[in-house]
């Protein structure tokens, strides 16, 4: 389900996290609010994908919503992914989405797409390792990584409940990041 969508965007942004207060789902929130240029997809409306199993890819086929969600992603130029980081990696539930859309129709299910990662963790790494590992992999899946940004102690960028990224160096890091996607953004 979208929070938002506008079949005129260009962009969608989304979070590999399936927990129901995932930062990383705060950090792509307010990404997305930088522009309304930027469609919004809740990954975790997906967590009820199987785990990728080979067998029940011979016998069943692709599930109905990684073919949904695959339909989806070819309708965008620029994917903003944003990755929590779990032991230096991308989490398991990001993966099997990851792996199962890499079944879809071919490996290059991001063919032709800009991409900017984006992570954040409570460490003082912000996930940065996980996506070092993503800004690998993804060329093999047609796409161009044109920038990355990690924001290391997220909860120290909370006020009242909101993410607020107080450094104005790593503030201006993210706008840069995003900017490399060529769309109009509002000051929050
Ligand atoms: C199994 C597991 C492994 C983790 N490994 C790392 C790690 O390698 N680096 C890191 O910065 N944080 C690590 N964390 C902490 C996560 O950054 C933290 O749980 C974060 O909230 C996950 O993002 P999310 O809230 O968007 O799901 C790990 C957490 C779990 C549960």
């Amino acid at each position: 389900m979208y929070l938002r969508q506008n079949t005129m965007n260009k962009t969608i942004a989304f979070a590999g996290s399936n927990a129901k207060k995932s930062i990383n789902q705060q950090l792509t929130t307010y990404v997305a609010n930088l522009s309304n240029e930027i469609d919004f997809l809740d990954l975790r409306d997906y967590a009820d994908v199987p785990m990728y199993n080979f067998d029940d890819e011979q016998s069943s086929g692709i599930p109905a919503k990684i073919q949904a969600l695959y339909t989806l992603l070819q309708s965008y130029k620029n994917v903003i992914m944003a990755s929590p980081e779990h032991n230096g990696m991308p989490p398991s539930f990001l993966k099997n989405i990851l792996d199962w859309l890499s079944r879809a129709e071919g490996e290059k299910f991001l063919q032709g797409k800009k991409v900017v990662l984006l992570s954040t963790s409570p460490g003082g790494y912000g996930g940065a390792n996980n996506l070092n590992n993503l800004k690998n992999i993804i060329p093999y899946w047609g796409a161009e990584v044109v920038a990355t940004f990690s924001l290391p102690k997220f909860y120290e960028n909370i006020e009242e409940g909101q993410l607020i990224i107080k450094n104005a160096n790593k503030k201006q890091e993210l706008m840069t990041a995003i900017s490399a996607l060529e769309f109009s953004t509002t000051e929050v």
